[in-house]
C-alpha cells in the first residue's frame, strides 16, 4: 500500500525548552529513515504563515543534541489562533507538500496542531515546555534540564544568603504551574515553598515562621517562590519590614530556558520525536505523543486538552514537612 504521508515538517512552538533539539534532529532522521522528506519550519506557526520552509537532511541536525535553544527558532503568533490563519497554514503545508506535521511545543501549541488536523493536515504534538503543565504526560522536554539549572542557582544564593543571615525569596518560572518550584523546594532544601496552586496568601503566617526559624538559630531562610504567585520584590521589602531581618528577591527568569540538556532530556526527547514520525508513518493525525506511568503513549489531542493534573497532593505534604 502506498504511504499516505511522504512529506513531514517539524516545528518548535512556544517557549523553548533545552531538548527540543533534540527532538527535532529525532524527527527528521527517523522520518528520513522512513523514507519521507522532512522540511524544518522556522518560527513555529509563524513562519509556517510566512512560509519559511527548509529542506533537512540528516546533515542538517548533526552537532545539536546537545545544544539548548531550538534551531528551528520559536516564536507566539496571534494570526494562527483565528480560523484563516489555521486555514492557511494548512493551505501552505499542501503547497509545498507536506502532509504531516510534527509540533513540539506546549497547550497553546497543540491547540494550534489541532486546528491544522481538522484542516486536514496529519499533525502530532510532543510535548516541549519547562513548566511540566501538560496534564496528558508526566514528562515534557526541557522539565529536567530547568529544574536542574534552578537547583543549581539557589544553591548558590543559599551560600551568600548564609553568610549574610539573610531571608531569600528565589522565584522561579512555571507560568500558572508549581512543579518547578515544588521540585526545586525539596531538592534545594528550602525554607518554605509557595505553589500557585496551594498558597492561600497569608504573609503573615510566613513572617511568623521566619522569625521562630531565626529564633531557633537557623541562619537563612529560603523561600522558593513561583512565577504564578509573584511579586517576590514586593513580598522581600514587606518581611524585612516586618521581620527586621535584611530580605532579598532573585528572580531567576530566563536562564531556566537555557543551557545544555540534561541526558533525561535528550534521550526522551529523542525517543518522543521517532514515536511522532511513527504515528504519522501509521497514517495517525490529532494525536500527542505522552510518557503516563512508566511507558510511551499517545492521546487525541481534544482529549489531552480536557485533562486536568494538579500537584499531587502527597509530594507537597512531604516537601512541607522536609521545610520544617
Ligand atoms: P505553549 O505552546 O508553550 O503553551 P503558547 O500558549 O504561547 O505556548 O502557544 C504557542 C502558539 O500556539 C501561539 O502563539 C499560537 O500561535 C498557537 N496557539 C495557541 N492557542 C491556540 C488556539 N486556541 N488555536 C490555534 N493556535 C493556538
Ligand atoms: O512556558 C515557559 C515559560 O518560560 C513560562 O515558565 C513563563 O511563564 C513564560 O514561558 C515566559 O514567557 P516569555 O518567554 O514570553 O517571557
Amino acid at each position: 500500500m502506498a504511504k499516505t504521508v511522504k512529506t513531514i515538517g517539524v516545528l518548535t512552538s512556544g517557549g523553548d525548552a533545552p531538548g527540543m533539539n533534540a527532538a527535532i534532529r529525532s524527527v527528521v532522521r527517523a522520518g528520513i529513515a522512513k523514507g519521507m522528506k522532512v522540511k524544518g519550519i522556522m518560527r513555529g506557526y509563524a513562519g509556517l504563515l510566512q512560509e519559511e520552509i527548509v529542506d533537512m537532511k540528516s546533515t542538517s541536525v548533526s552537532d545539536i543534541v546537545n545544544r539548548g535553544g531550538t534551531i528551528l527558532y520559536t516564536a507566539r503568533c496571534t494570526e494562527f489562533t483565528t480560523t484563516e490563519g489555521q486555514r492557511q497554514g494548512a493551505e501552505i503545508c499542501k503547497k509545498h507538500g507536506i502532509d504531516g506535521i510534527v509540533v513540539i511545543g506546549g497547550d497553546g501549541s497543540f491547540r494550534g496542531a489541532g486546528k491544522l488536523s481538522a484542516f486536514g493536515v496529519n499533525t502530532i504534538g510532543v510535548p516541549g515546555t519547562i513548566d511540566l503543565d501538560i496534564a496528558c504526560t508526566d514528562y515534557t522536554i526541557g522539565f529536567d534540564t530547568a529544574v536542574n539549572t534552578a537547583m543549581e542557582a539557589i544553591d548558590k544564593v543559599r551560600d551568600t544568603s548564609t553568610s549574610h543571615e539573610r531571608c531569600s525569596i528565589i522565584e522561579v518560572m512555571g507560568r500558572h504551574a508549581g512543579y518547578i518550584a515544588l521540585w526545586c523546594g525539596i531538592a534545594n532544601g528550602a525554607e518554605d515553598i509557595l505553589l500557585p496552586e496551594n498558597y492561600d496568601g497569608n504573609e503573615q503566617q510566613l513572617i511568623d515562621r521566619i522569625i521562630e526559624n531565626r529564633k531557633r538559630g537557623k541562619k537563612h531562610y529560603i523561600i522558593i517562590n513561583a512565577e504564578g504567585i509573584g511579586h517576590s520584590s514586593s513580598m522581600a521589602r514587606r518581611i524585612e519590614a516586618a521581620t527586621g531581618i535584611e530580605t532579598r528577591a532573585t528572580i531567576l527568569g530566563h536562564m531556566q530556558r537555557g543551557g545544555t540538556p540534561t541526558c533525561k532530556d535528550r534521550v526522551y526527547a529523542s525517543i518522543m520525536g521517532a514515536k511522532a514520525v511513527q504515528l504519522l508513518d501509521e497514517g495517525k493525525s490529532n494525536r500527542v505523543v505522552a510518557y503516563k506511568q512508566g511507558d510511551y503513549v499517545d492521546f487525541d489531542i481534544q482529549e489531552a486538552l480536557a485533562m486536568t493534573k494538579d500537584i499531587p497532593a502527597d509530594q507537597y505534604e512531604i516537601s512541607k514537612l522536609l521545610t520544617r
